[in-house]
């Protein structure tokens, strides 16, 4: 949410800064702009809208500097025009900020400070932080920024220059940044992504920390002023993985990576019929598991319920990770809370564990992002290794977080001394081959994208562990194609939205070849006699006469076929958000790493 790159060094900043920024662009897209030190003054350029309208501007020839600040943004406060947009500045246009997160207490702040003389240009809670730090400096840009920080409530990534002081420094709580060490250059950033091209040397900033970056060095300090040594991690993926490599848009690419990224998440984890995993955790003493999550990371542990409760018989929760952290769950000390998160930095997860912590449970994380806040919080982990996740849309890491939970249920196996279902290991190994084979029908898929994008609404019906399928398909659709849907138990659909269905509205369902066919076909009667469409997605041979339409995906076992079962869910959406001449990469409002509440 909101996406910081910050630069000193020799290179041409400008490039470096825009370049940096479409690729954090996923993290929001309704303003941009950026701030140079030129040398006699800092220059400012914003623009309403997409990093694409900021680098039409003529006012971006031949501005020169070594230091500069530049961030995208998702917009909380304060409509997102051009006066919101930042950089911002102090009254004195010496110092200016680029922020990621909320400012609480910005409105009685403001208040203090306008009693004071400054006077305040935006809507935004970031434009109190420009005028704080103007308010304390007293010649150490550090001390005023740290003196600053201690006045404000809520959270921030953040960077702040100021005009005749050859440094950055940058400022974390709650929101993601790290430092990137280049040669005789640093850097700051929301994600390593923005800054992979230039360093791979990486330093993770933690909660409460401050950096002062010059060209030469950096130096790490708390908000309480104590000096902090930090390790500096090797960023192990490279810029190609972050390329659309040939396809139209980035989602429709982490579609089709899914085989790969499913053998990612398998390699080195399945020897000799044993489940490889390095967890810091004794899970025989696990009596209860509680998933948190948001988005579609929450429809992955709706499926965790199914997978565990079935194979391991321990009992499961599912929460929402924002309701879970606020109602004072019931969480013990031989609980397990695992959290769910393809960035590892969704603000409400991330508060979830902490909450869970302060509990006294266990805590496990699975994350695809490596070195993601919430991977460091967490006791014990398993990441995905699906590859950096672009599109806004949530694909390849939903797929392997099911994956990750399957082999973690099975780990929990092997530990109590349980044999191992041996038809199930086989089946996890033919898996990234049967998605595979999915895409031989995308054609297919797309033509009834075509015939179904003029509908206004669609519903999504599953049962079992084919439910949360359904609800993710739902999901999918209306973030990218903006059509209103609705996952529902398929039996449900009676107690309700069979009230929707007239002539052609089209009913999606997610069946499987299994003991409840035959309850489904029922539902499907009930829908196709109202005049509802039917189409279904199966691994049964046997439903052709009863839809209008039908994508059959391999046969596999119930805990793996969500895995099939969505892929093609992930192409209708595309396509049907792709015909409709919608950027699938970037729908409207939506941002990838939620770091606000
Ligand atoms: C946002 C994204 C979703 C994602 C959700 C949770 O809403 O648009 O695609 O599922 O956040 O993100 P996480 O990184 O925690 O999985």
């Amino acid at each position: 949410m909101c996406g910081i790159i910050s630069y000193i060094g020799d290179k041409e900043i400008v490039p470096l800064l825009i370049k940096g920024l479409k690729i954090l662009e996923y993290r929001g897209y309704d303003s941009a702009g950026l701030c140079i030190n030129n040398g006699q003054e800092l220059k400012v350029i914003k623009r309403s809208g997409r990093i694409s309208e900021l680098e039409k501007s003529d006012d971006l020839e031949n501005l020169k500097g070594d230091v500069g600040i530049a961030h995208t943004r998702w917009a909380t406060h304060g409509v997102p025009n051009e006066i919101n947009a930042h950089p911002h500045l102090d009254c004195k246009k010496e110092i200016a900020i680029v922020h990621n997160g909320i400012i609480e207490n910005y409105v009685g702040l403001r208040e203090i400070l306008k009693k004071k003389g400054h006077s305040f240009i935006s809507n935004t809670d970031s434009e109190v932080i420009a005028h704080l730090i103007e308010d304390f400096y007293q010649g150490d840009l550090t001390e005023a920024t740290i003196n600053a920080l201690r006045c404000v409530d809520g959270t921030f990534g953040l960077a702040v220059m100021k005009k005749n002081e050859n440094k950055i420094v940058a400022a974390r709580r709650g929101s993601p940044l790290i430092v990137g060490v280049g040669d005789n250059e640093m850097f700051v950033c929301s994600d390593a992504a923005g800054i992979l091209e230039h360093t791979k040397k990486v330093i993770y900033l933690d909660d409460n920390e401050v950096a002062t970056i010059t060209k030469e060095d950096y130096n790490i300090r708390d908000v309480y002023g104590n000096g902090i040594d930090k390790k500096v991690h090797e960023i192990k993926w490279d810029i190609g993985q972050i390329e659309k490599k040939g396809f139209k848009h980035f989602m429709l690419k982490e579609i089709f990576e899914q085989p790969e990224a499913l053998e990612n998440t398998l390699r080195g984890r399945i020897k000799d019929e044993n489940i490889k995993l390095s967890l810091n955790l004794d899970t025989r003493s696990i009596k209860r598991i509680i998933f948190i999550a948001c988005g579609t990371s929450w429809h992955s542990a709706l499926i965790g319920k199914y997978i565990i409760e079935k194979i391991n018989r321990i009992p499961v929760e599912v929460d929402y990770a924002s309701e879970f952290r606020y109602r004072n769950p019931i969480v013990q000390e031989y609980d397990l809370v695992i959290a769910i998160s393809q960035s590892g930095e969704t603000a409400d997860t991330l508060a979830a564990i902490n909450e869970a912590k302060s509990k006294k449970a266990k805590t496990l994380g699975i994350v695809n992002v490596v070195g993601s806040t919430i991977s460091r919080e967490v006791d014990s982990g398993i990441y995905l290794h699906s590859g950096p996740e672009i599109g806004v849309a949530s694909t390849k890491a939903f797929t392997g977080q099911v994956l990750a939970i399957l082999l973690f249920s099975l780990y929990i196996e092997q530990e109590k001394g349980n044999k191992i279902d041996h038809s199930l290991i086989e089946e996890i190994s033919r898996l990234p081959e049967k998605a595979r084979m999915i895409f031989n029908d995308s054609e297919k898929i797309r033509k009834i994208a075509d015939d179904l994008k003029e509908s206004k609404a669609f519903l999504f019906l599953g049962r079992g562990i084919n439910f949360p399928v359904a609800l993710e398909g739902a999901l999918k659709l209306k973030e990218i194609s903006y059509i209103h849907a609705e996952g529902y138990p398929t039996a449900e659909m009676k107690h309700g939205p069979i009230a929707l269905i007239e002539n052609g509205f089209p009913v999606i369902f997610v069946l499987n070849k299994d003991n409840l066919t035959k309850k489904c076909l029922s539902n499907i009667e009930e829908i196709k006699s109202r005049g509802g469409k039917i189409i279904i997605v199966t691994n049964d041979r046997e439903l052709e006469e009863v839809s209008d339409e039908i994508i059959y995906v391999p046969f596999t076992k119930e805990e793996l076929s969500p895995i099939l079962n969505v892929i093609p869910l992930q192409l209708l959406s595309y396509y049907i958000a792709d015909l409709k001449g919608i950027d699938p990469d970037k729908p409207r409002n939506l941002a990838k790493s939620v770091t606000v509440e």
